[in-house]
């Protein structure tokens, strides 16, 4: 096991800053992004691991905070496209970055998949996922409903990883500073050792991200990190305001993996706060080489470059993040029905109030907008309802923010009594069915968990792996690879 605790230029102290004269030197953190959120929102999560390590030297000297590099959507698409064993893919990243801490995204009690989990999946999950490597664990709930994150975080600390409690930063009229600052004061009950602020679609304004550190700040005295998308052009502008206001760390990605639906670039931050009292201390130079890198790697997989550079003004009036058009152009498409798209984005924020303003990230982001496509096209509202919104209405998701539209809920679900309790209290454990499942196919016991969390994508990558070593010609498989796309995930 490598040696993790290497000594950051930009340790986040919180303490000290707060006795500190305000003129005193207090370096922001640098999380860089590239390798998990730069790529999955600009590329669709398709960088291949065999991309990521011939740079890994070079990043691991820069003195990052830390590095984003696992979970979100990677999980799932090393395993449905890549034909790559996400575990294998966090080893060997590990192994390479000697110095610096890896960091991963995780769905509380939906890990890295896109439904709640049993306990006794999450437990082994996340144990596994620090004993491979991870040093910090981001955990958030798409409704910010803390009891779903209670249980990854009660075990993320027991293995003894840095826990950052996660508010997913929504506006709405049940949502502001005194909501977050209560979310962030629970977090921090449950021992979480940092808080934070992540605006997965770009609409935290400089002058509320005041607002918010400020209090936050106050409230907690935790160290606090901002993570936001450049998809309305706000976050760089966000990210300083932040920054004076007291924010400890930022995420950004390399400048060729940045910008757009992804984050702010590294490069400019670093610059922009050079010989300020928040100089990162980071190396514009070493940065500009690893920059030229993922400049070549961008350019290979332009078959997913979902990019646009240009500002999206429908960040800024409807909430949906950049990529959920996407998705929205690629279903309309199939229908025959593309006329209908400017119908739809009104439609989001109408399913959104219905539903009790659920932040849009991940899976609430697939849940309103299916929905929100269903009503445009059906031509009347609810005629037709997701199973997946007919789960959210009867509390299979947790909590919702507001109250879920007494009428809307009425049509969906007739005169049922939503659940009031966690949801994964309902959920019987699961470990030892996927075990018996999959064990002749089973190779070690993280592949119990790609199992249990993607049972069908999970087998066929074992099925496939245990062909390749009897000898099957493997271009079939990665010609049927290519055939499929994978939608945007929100992260
Ligand atoms: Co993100």
């Amino acid at each position: 096991m490598p040696a993790k605790k290497a000594a950051s230029p930009a340790k986040p102290a919180a303490t000290a800053a707060k006795r500190a004269p305000s003129t005193a030197k207090r370096p922001v953190g640098i999380t860089d992004t590239t390798l998990r959120d730069g790529h999955q929102s600009l590329l669709a999560t398709r960088m291949k691991t065999e991309d990521m390590l011939p740079i890994a030297e070079q990043m691991d000297r820069v003195g990052f905070h830390s590095l984003e590099v696992w979970g979100g959507a990677t999980f799932d698409t090393c395993l449905r496209f890549l034909n790559e064993d996400p575990w294998e893919r966090l080893r060997s990243l590990r192994k390479a970055f000697q110095r610096t801490k890896l960091q991963m995204l995780l769905r509380g009690q939906n890990l890295v998949g896109y439904k709640h989990y049993p306990d006794d999946v999450v437990e082994a999950f996340v144990k596994k996922a620090v004993g491979n490597g991870i040093d910090i664990l981001r955990i958030f709930d798409a409704l910010n409903d803390v009891r779903n994150m209670e249980k990854a975080i009660a075990v993320g600390r027991k293995a003894k990883a840095h826990i950052q409690g996660t508010i997913s930063y929504t506006i709405s009229p049940v949502h502001g500073v005194e909501a977050n600052v209560t979310m962030a004061k629970r977090l921090a009950d449950l021992g979480a050792d940092s808080i934070c602020v992540k605006d997965m679609a770009g609409i935290l304004t400089p002058s509320a991200a005041v607002d918010l550190v400020t209090e936050l700040k106050k409230a907690v005295g935790l160290p606090i990190q901002v993570h936001a998308h450049y998809t309305s052009g706000m976050a760089a502008m966000t990210y300083l305001k932040a920054i004076e206001a007291g924010a400890d760390v930022i995420d950004t990605a390399m400048s060729p993996l940045a910008l757009g639906t992804s984050q702010p670039a590294t490069e400019t931050m670093v610059a922009t706060l050079s010989g300020t009292r928040y100089d990162t201390g980071l190396d514009l130079g070493l940065l500009s080489e690893i920059a030229e890198y993922f400049k070549a790697v961008r350019g290979r997989y332009s078959q997913f470059d979902v990019a646009g550079s240009t500002v999206d003004t429908n960040v800024l009036m409807y909430q949906i993040p950049g990529g959920m058009i996407s998705n929205f152009v690629s279903q309309l498409k199939q229908q025959n029905a593309l006329d209908k798209l400017p119908q739809v984005l009104q439609e989001v924020p109408r399913v959104r109030k219905d539903l009790g303003y659920p932040p849009l990230v991940t899976p609430t982001s697939q849940i309103v907008g299916t929905q929100a496509v269903l009503n445009v096209l059906m031509g009347e509202r609810y005629k037709m309802v997701a199973s997946e919104v007919k789960a959210y209405v009867r509390g299979l998701y947790g909590r919702p923010p507001g109250k879920v539209d007494p009428a809307i809920s009425k049509l969906i679900i007739g005169d049922e009594k939503p659940i009031t309790h966690r949801p994964a209290d309902d959920i019987p454990p699961g470990l030892a069915e996927a075990k018996k499942e999959i064990a002749p196919l089973m190779e070690k016991e993280e592949d119990v968990l790609s199992y249990a969390l993607f049972p069908p994508n999970a087998r066929k990558f074992f099925e496939e792996r245990m062909a390749a070593k009897t000898g099957t010609d493997q271009r079939l498989v990665e010609e049927a690879r290519k055939e499929s796309k994978a939608g945007y995930y929100p992260a």
